[in-house]
């Protein structure tokens, strides 16, 4: 696993987007996978910098990872209007190009192995940008969920629903249930790039970093992915053991890969 610290939030919406431009200049096609919540979002803000700047977003495709239950598209919380409002329009995204679960669908198992496929006929997702629950969930896998997971219904965990009750008028009215891209599909993707700030994040990070693979910290399964990356600032690195080790690789990196 790559690991960039960085310093504050900003610092690592900068490199996220970067890294995201790079791909997209090279593969104008590129089908990204996209998290909610208030991690990427220095990202995307970053992202739209770049495409007021003339990065031309209009023929990427974006899966988003999950969707809440039941919850009407025009709430303003639903990941259908969150994606919308931050990724699609200040990115230039094309919406017909952009999927997210339906969480409003009668049947709810068609709707999950529906989004599989779509994901599967786009090609495949060439980048998953991800988030972390302070649980270490990633989607919405909370913790025990099996490590080959797809796309499913899952109940949030009660620290989740407590962890979002900041978008919502009340705790009560976060949504008990939710759709998710499972921990398997996220391994499919070509490259995982994390990203993650501030000390609340700090135990998920060192837990997902640097402890065992274990579905009790779902994020963890991003060490049996080839290309995973997580970018996060100093107070989430802050309980990581070995981040003197990640910053003299990030320091002496062009020692061995000329030109990077
Ligand atoms: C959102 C998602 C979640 C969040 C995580 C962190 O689509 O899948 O895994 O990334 O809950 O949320 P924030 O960034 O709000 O702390």
């Amino acid at each position: 696993m790559e690991v960039v610290i960085v310093e504050g939030p900003e610092e690592v919406g900068a490199l996220a987007a970067a890294r995201i431009a790079e791909l997209v200049a090279a593969r104008p096609r590129a089908v990204l996978g996209v998290a909610t919540g208030s991690s990427p979002l220095a990202t995307y803000r970053a992202l739209a910098a770049r495409a007021d700047a003339g990065l031309d977003l209009s023929r990427v495709s974006a899966f988003a990872l999950d969707e809440y239950v039941g919850i009407r598209r025009d709430h303003p919380e639903s990941y259908h209007a969150v994606v919308d409002r931050e990724v699609v329009r200040p990115l230039g995204l094309d919406p017909a190009l952009v999927h997210v679960p339906d969480g409003l669908a009668a049947d709810l198992d068609a709707a999950c192995e529906d989004y599989e496929a779509q994901i599967v006929a786009a090609g495949g997702i060439d980048l998953q940008l991800l988030g972390i629950g302070t649980n270490g969930h990633i989607g919405f896998n909370e913790p025990t969920s099996s490590l080959a997971s797809r796309t499913r219904v899952k109940t949030l965990a009660p620290r989740t629903r407590e962890d979002n009750a900041r978008f919502f008028a009340s705790a009560e009215e976060v949504p008990m249930h939710c759709l998710t891209q499972g921990l398997g599909t996220i391994l499919d993707a070509r490259r995982a790039l994390l990203v993650a700030h501030g000390a609340a994040k700090a135990r998920a990070i060192a837990e997902v970093v640097e402890g065992p693979v274990s579905s009790m910290w779902p994020g963890s399964v991003l060490q049996l992915h080839r290309r995973a990356t997580v970018v996060i600032d100093e107070a989430a690195a802050s309980e990581l053991r070995l981040a003197d080790y990640y910053r003299a690789t990030v320091a002496h990196r062009a020692a061995v890969q000329p030109g990077a």
